[in-house]
Formats: structure tokens, C-alpha cells, sequence
């Protein structure tokens, strides 16, 4: 993967992402060591023009871990970008200071763009309500280590705001490599999965049914994406469809893995933290093995 962008969970075959979870192993065994020199004098740029905490302090803490240094712009209204500079300009002068890009967009396709204009790998740290590669890289990653994935039938919910939701978009790709994997959708009919995520075969539903609280090995819930709303009563009329509280976790599997990107906001109570199913801290821990695989593999060390 040297020198690539990493933009879209679709660019992966099997065998790369078999890569990247066994150099995401290395990785953790790497961070209990207290970390590498692998990427010294190495710079990770991270332009976030969109609100974030696990996602660019997880790249950073990445790009530390292993011996390199960071620059980062947290705020457009501090970036040039509010004088008039285009994206593309900003992109070519940090890919001249950096050896590695991580950004996060308002819009769908601007990390696509942002590659186009780079002298050096972007990894795609979300493109509004587009993807969110690197995110599903970590939740698969997750995912490996509670369930035999590709080995065992699974089956994988998706709950909350599939159509806002970019981690949704691109973790439901990568998990079509994988054998024996059934996928559902659970959302409210206005904020379904839209049509280019989804395979003839995967069941979609508009409320939250016994039957997927039951046998759902894995389910993914997600926060409502309230900012991406273009109908703010339409957000009121859904920001509660789904809360899972303890009562309903008790009628799940005991093997079930409860995952969210993170941030919740009422979706999950906290009364579920504690509870053996709940495994969204962790999924949160692994950003940082996962970023440091990425990292690696894309500057070739
Ligand atoms: C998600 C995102 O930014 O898409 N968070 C994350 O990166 N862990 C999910 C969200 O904002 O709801």
C-alpha cells in the first residue's frame, strides 16, 4: 500500500484488509513495548474541518507512537481557507511540509479531491455524510477480535442513522469480503441506507424488532447525525427512535458486540457501559493500533 490514499473502504480487497488487521496486531503488540522509532523524522499532517476527538487525536497518537511528529489545523476559521484559499492550495503547500495526510471534510467527495492535488498519501478521515475508511478498518478490526469473521455465520445490524451515518457507508463494505456475513439495516424510513451501500440480499427494517435484538451477533448503532439534518423537525420527529438501555441488552446474545463510532448522545444510556456486550471504549482504544498500521503501510516503513 505504499503511497497510496486511502479514501474509500471499496478500494480494499481481502487481502489487504487481512493485511491491515495483521499489521494492526503488530501494532498493539508494538504499543504494549511502549511504542517504535519506525516513522522518525516522518510528519503526519491532520487538516480537520469538521468537529472531531477520537478521529484526529487517534492519527496523531498514531503518528507519535511510532516515532514521528505532528502538524495539524483544527479550525477553518484559523486556516487560510477563510481568506479565499481553495482547498486544492492548502492541500499542495501541507503535502510540501508533510509526508502524510489525515482530513476530515464537510462534503462528500472532498477528500477524493484533496488526493487528486497531493504530493503525499491522504487518508480520509470522513467526508461529510459520505465514508469513513479508516473507521471501518478499526471497527473490523473490533469486530476479529470477538467474533470469527469469515468463519462462522454472523449477523450485523446496523441501527440509528443510516443515511448521515459515513462509518455505516464504509464499514458495511468491507464486511461484504467476508463469507457468511448477513447484514440489516434498522432505521427510520427517512434515513434508510441509501440505495449505493447496499446489496440485494441485506434486509432492511424501519423499527427495531425482537427478532434482530435476539440473534444479532454484532449491532452498530449510531448517532442521529443532527447537523446534516436539512429538516430540523424531520430530526425531532427521529432523534429518539432508537435507545437501548439495559433491559435490552439482557435480551441480546451474550456473545453480542455492542459497537458506536462515537460520540453518543442518547442512543446508548450509560447504564450499558458496564455490561459485557459493550464494546464501543475498546473500538475507540483500536483507532490507534489500526492508524498506526495505516500509516505505516502507506509511507512504506
Ligand atoms: C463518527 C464520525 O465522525 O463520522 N465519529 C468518529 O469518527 N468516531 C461518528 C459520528 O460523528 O457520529
Amino acid at each position: 500500500m505504499d503511497k497510496q490514499h486511502i479514501l474509500s473502504a471499496t478500494q480494499f480487497s481481502r487481502t489487504e484488509l487481512e493485511l491491515i488487521l495483521d499489521r494492526s496486531r503488530e501494532m498493539e503488540a508494538i504499543l504494549l513495548g511502549g511504542g517504535s522509532k519506525m516513522c522518525v523524522g516522518k510528519i503526519l499532517g491532520a487538516l480537520f474541518y469538521e468537529p472531531s476527538t477520537r478521529t484526529r487525536l487517534s492519527f496523531e497518537t498514531a503518528m507519535l507512537r511510532l516515532g514521528g511528529e505532528v502538524i495539524s489545523e483544527t479550525d477553518v476559521t484559523f486556516s487560510s481557507q477563510t481568506k479565499g484559499e481553495v482547498m486544492e492550495d492548502t492541500i499542495r503547500i501541507v503535502g510540501g511540509y508533510a509526508d502524510v495526510i489525515a482530513i476530515r471534510t464537510k462534503t462528500k467527495g472532498e477528500a477524493k479531491l484533496a488526493a487528486h492535488y497531493s504530493p503525499v498519501p491522504v487518508l480520509n478521515g470522513g467526508d461529510g455524510a459520505g465514508e469513513h475508511p479508516t473507521q471501518a478498518l478499526l471497527d473490523l478490526y473490533t469486530i476479529a477480535k470477538h467474533h470469527r469473521i469469515g468463519e462462522e455465520p454472523l449477523k450485523v445490524a446496523f441501527v440509528g442513522d443510516l443515511k448521515y451515518g459515513r462509518t455505516v457507508h464504509s464499514l458495511a463494505q468491507v464486511l461484504r469480503h467476508f463469507e457468511g456475513i448477513e447484514v440489516s439495516f434498522v432505521s427510520p424510513e427517512v434515513i434508510q441506507i441509501p440505495a449505493e451501500y447496499r446489496k440485494t440480499d441485506d434486509q432492511i427494517f424501519h423499527e427495531l424488532s425482537d427478532e434482530v435484538i435476539t440473534e444479532s451477533d454484532v449491532i452498530y448503532v449510531t448517532r442521529m447525525q443532527k447537523e446534516r439534518f436539512d429538516d430540523m423537525e424531520q430530526f425531532q420527529e427521529v432523534k429518539n427512535a432508537f435507545i437501548f438501555d439495559a433491559e435490552m441488552v439482557d435480551r441480546m446474545k451474550p456473545g453480542c458486540s455492542i459497537l458506536h463510532p462515537l460520540p453518543r448522545v442518547n442512543e446508548i444510556r450509560q447504564e450499558v457501559d458496564a455490561l459485557p456486550q459493550a464494546k464501543y471504549f475498546e473500538q475507540a482504544q483500536n483507532g490507534v493500533p489500526v492508524r498506526m498500521a495505516l500509516i505505516a503501510e502507506v509511507l512504506g516503513v
